[in-house]
């Protein structure tokens, strides 16, 4: 990867989750983690667009870890006996499933490069907040290694986009310019997470009153990754206002309708139908319903 994992890992400053005292708010973030991993049925759409073999197989291989990670975070919440998931957040739908690539390009850069990037910022900050080395109990111990496997593959993903971007820009650099809207207006999408997790967390509790630094941090890295694939000489945040403007402006008119839809169609789902997916309707998935039964 273009980060390594020591550059993408924020210093929580030892600060740690207590699984029973902090069950609640462990069930809000594992039910964000696992709506995420419930988007990987989108690589399916992927593999039919794929541009050659190698590609097609390396996105059959990634459905199918990203749909075991689903199991995964069934798991974990299970072992944690944290109870049912609950929805996910109508920013977590826009950046994952609203901001789905128009093209190939868009797939590789926006969803698997910077999008998969993030998601592996907070699988890392996530681990090292639970991980309570020897005091862990057996159920922890068991979640915190399952998501060690699960970070590993989540970085074979990111390579694959940061790899794939940078040649598809190497042959076509005119292509920066969208890659650079497109992120910008994920990176305004992630600071609306940013102002929301702002107003309903706790301030007083140790590992939360750090998530506002974290997402800052993982905002950063996101602006790192683009520099090192070559598509900008600084960071995004220094462009000026009117060069940012120029370059959302630039991108198409469906994208941007695409983003606005995904956002809208939360508070009015009647407004902006569209065919029902596994995203839509996970939560009632026999798989995923046993968790409000904890044996
Ligand atoms: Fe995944
Ligand atoms: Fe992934």
């Amino acid at each position: 990867m273009l980060l390594s994992r020591a550059e993408m890992t924020f210093d929580f400053h030892g600060e740690k989750f207590d699984p029973t005292r902090d069950r609640e708010i462990l069930r809000w973030i594992f039910s964000q983690f696992l709506y995420g991993e419930v988007t990987g049925i989108q690589v399916g759409h992927w593999i039919y667009a794929a541009p050659d073999l190698g590609a097609a197989r390396f996105l059959a291989k990634q459905a199918i870890e990203e749909l075991q990670h689903v199991g995964n975070f069934v798991e974990i919440m299970k072992a944690l006996e944290l109870g049912a998931p609950l929805p996910a957040h109508p920013v977590l739908k826009f950046l994952a499933t609203g901001m789905m690539g128009d093209d190939w390009l868009e797939h590789v850069a926006m969803e698997m490069a910077t999008g998969e990037g993030f998601v592996l910022a907070a699988f890392y900050a996530l681990m090292d907040t639970l991980d309570q080395g020897t005091a862990s109990s057996p159920a922890l111990r068991e979640a915190v290694a399952i998501m060690q496997r699960a970070a590993r593959q989540e970085e074979s993903h990111v390579r694959f986009g940061e790899e794939t971007t940078m040649q598809l820009v190497r042959e076509r650099p005119a292509l920066r310019r969208r890659l650079l809207g497109a992120n910008l207006v994920w990176m305004w999408g992630v600071s609306r997470l940013a102002h929301y997790v702002d107003r309903k967390l706790p301030r007083e509790h140790a590992v939360l009153s750090q998530v506002q630094p974290f997402l800052a941090h993982a905002l950063r890295c996101a602006e790192l990754r683009v520099e090192r694939m070559g598509l900008s000489d600084r960071p995004l945040s220094q462009l000026s206002f009117s060069q940012r403007s120029a370059l959302v402006a630039e991108l198409s008119g469906s994208k941007l309708a695409h983003g606005v839809g995904a956002l809208l169609r939360g508070p009015f789902g009647l407004l902006f139908p569209r065919k029902r997916r596994l995203t839509d309707t996970y939560l009632s998935d026999p798989g995923v319903r046993e968790l409000s039964n904890p044996d």
